[in-house]
């Protein structure tokens, strides 16, 4: 399928979830007041890969990105790591909570897909 529609609702604040979308794990995480708060201060001389929490979801409620490590390609662990985001433990890569590289071998952020909200409790991936 190269689309994937995701039921909203079905997350809890605070929680990630996986889903399959085109041989890829896809993350959809339901963001809590304060990770939004924490991710769109950090200072983006701070990143490896410098780019504003703003430019990587289009409602901050909810992050949504492949779940495939940037260094070799292992699937990270979410709610883990140093920075409250996904942890990588192949070669020890961390993550925040909008998917940001900030520390381990990894070059990049994780990937947004291109998604959109149909309406309040739907998104569609792909
Ligand atoms: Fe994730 Fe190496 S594959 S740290």
């Amino acid at each position: 399928l190269s689309k994937i529609e995701v039921k909203l609702s079905d997350i809890p604040e605070g929680k990630n979830m996986t889903f399959k979308w085109r041989g890829k794990p896809l993350f959809v995480r339901h963001r809590t007041e304060k990770e939004i708060a924490a991710e769109e201060s950090v200072d983006l001389s701070e990143l490896r890969d410098p780019q504003h929490d703003k430019d990587r979801v289009s409602n901050p409620t909810w992050i949504i990105v492949i779940g495939v490590c940037t260094h070799l390609g292992c699937v990270p662990i979410a709610n883990a790591g140093d920075y409250g985001g996904y942890y990588c433990p192949c070669h020890g890569s961390h993550y925040d909570a909008s998917g940001r590289i900030r520390k381990g071998p990894a070059p990049l952020n994780l990937e947004v897909p291109y998604y959109e909200f149909p309406d309040e409790e739907t998104v569609i991936v792909g």
